[in-house]
């Protein structure tokens, strides 16, 4: 039988899609919806003043207490309780977004659902590039320098398709899986919520009008290049041109065409040079700009915005794994975490500071390496971040303890919970205990392991 084309199969991918989320939403009050476990509460700075630990470990579902640079336990701390109850932790979960989300969307006893409650989602999925990662991942070695190292490990199943882009039967199976995420996703932004999904070529068309089924045509802002360069400098290897960009796509609620919309960037030095030429009496560059009719005003520099940014973002370079690239830039360097598929800090940092306002809520569904919740973190956003690769949520984890430049008083990030989908271990372990069994009390439990890092590995008797 000839096979179907994408757009003969494309209204099926997007009705089965609508149909998939609507089941899932109609079953979210349903007694066996998907949980999150709290495997570890990691806390960056183990002092962490201000959070009531012994609160925390009481009224969580709590697997264990990680405090990084000491031991630390529900016990020996104290902290001054924060002023407004439970304090909202960032989330690193571990597991399929699917459920994930599933999970965030029906919320628990200890978290509200967060549908409607989501500022900024952004997300940077896989392409169907045929591409597999497994060998892309570069460790560290001893010293400091960085090689390429393969991932010795055989990946389990779900892994397998962590590191791995490649679908099946193309891109009709990729569309299957991204289309019911994205329909759910639409579900916890807020009524001004943004969405950024970041696409490579192979799917970016195909997957932009399955975006505009979704969120609305009248709700696309603007299709965003970006340029990331080239180590090589361009140079192609054979006849084709060299491939140099990826594709954002960035829909918006509410978003009309306000000038706080518009993002500024730095002049240049030759700019500068060229424009603001003049200098006052106290030493300060303007330039001239006419008013008409022969008249001219002063715009000082210190008084300029920048130059507004197009679609075409060319000022952001691409995060590549080996560090011979940077040579002497060392801000760049400190940002690599060997994942295959970083991107930069930079590119988020633009986003986020763009489309969440102060102390708003930041998800990403496909976390890779964590840059969104790093850079959010940065910017004293909450955040959420999922990933069902392990070595990603393990590199995102320590990413964040590693963050020496946050908005808090020691430049650490602020504790955060570390989560996991369907655990079937704890699963049996409320059939043996009874439903309201949680993690934190088999800690208590069995004092053989109530070690201050990492969950609890003792089975229920
Ligand atoms: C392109 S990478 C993201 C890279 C990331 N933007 C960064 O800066 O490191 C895509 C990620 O999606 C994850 N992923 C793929 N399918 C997933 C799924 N169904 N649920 C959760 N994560 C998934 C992969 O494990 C991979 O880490």
């Amino acid at each position: 039988m000839p096979q179907r084309s994408l757009i003969d199969q494309l209204p099926e991918i997007v009705r089965d899609g609508r149909r998939e989320a609507q089941r899932i939403l109609e079953g979210l009050g349903s007694s066996r919806r998907v949980g999150l476990q709290t495997r570890e509460l990691v806390l960056p700075n183990p002092n962490s003043s201000g959070l009531d630990l012994r609160a925390l470990s009481t009224t969580d579902a709590m697997g264990g207490i990680s405090a990084t640079g000491g031991a630390t336990g529900p016990g020996d701390t104290t902290g001054t309780p924060p002023e407004t109850g439970r304090p909202d932790l960032n989330r690193l979960i571990f597991g399929d977004n699917l459920l994930a989300i599933t999970a965030l969307l029906a919320g628990d006893e200890e978290h509200e659902s967060l549908r409607g409650k989501v500022d900024l989602i952004y997300i940077d999925p896989p392409f169907d590039s045929k591409a597999d990662y497994r060998s892309k991942i570069t460790l560290p070695a001893a010293g400091g320098s960085h090689e390429n190292v393969d991932v010795s490990k055989r990946p389990t199943v779900a892994e397998q398709s962590a590191y791995s882009d490649t679908w099946a039967s193309g891109t009709a199976s990729y569309l299957r899986m991204i289309t019911p995420r994205l329909i759910l996703m639409r579900e916890l932004l807020k009524d001004t919520g943004s969405i950024y999904v970041h696409l490579g070529i192979q799917v970016n068309h195909p997957v932009k009008l399955v975006l505009d089924e979704i969120f609305g045509k009248r709700n696309f802002v603007e299709e965003i290049i970006w340029a990331y360069g080239s180590p090589s400098g361009g140079r192609a290897a054979g006849s084709k041109l060299v491939k140099m960009h990826e594709y954002i796509e960035h829909y918006a609620y509410s978003y009309r065409e306000r000038d706080e919309h518009k993002i500024y960037l730095p002049y240049s030095e030759k700019y500068i040079a060229n424009w603001f030429k003049w200098t006052d009496e106290d030493g300060r560059p303007y330039r001239r700009r006419s008013r008409g009719n022969g008249l001219w005003e002063r715009q000082y520099l210190d008084e300029s915005r920048g130059v507004p940014a197009s679609t075409v973002w060319t000022d952001i370079k691409q995060v590549y794994a080996d560090p011979r690239a940077y040579k002497s830039d060392q801000a760049r360097h400190s940002e690599i975490t060997g994942y295959a598929t970083q991107k930069p800090e930079r590119l988020l940092h633009r986003i986020i500071k763009h489309s969440c306002p102060a102390g708003g809520l930041v998800a990403d569904f496909f976390v890779g390496s964590g840059t969104t919740a790093a850079v959010a973190e940065k910017l004293g956003r909450r955040w959420i971040a999922v990933d069902q690769g392990k070595p990603a949520v393990m590199i995102t984890r320590k990413r964040l303890i590693d963050i020496a430049d946050a908005p808090t008083p020691d430049g650490r990030a602020r504790p955060f919970l570390y989560q996991s989908v369907g655990d079937y271990q704890i699963e049996q372990a409320r059939n043996v205990l009874g439903r309201r069994f949680r993690i934190g009390d088999l800690t208590r439990v069995c004092s053989a392991c109530t070690a201050s890092t990492g969950p609890c590995r003792c089975r229920p008797r």
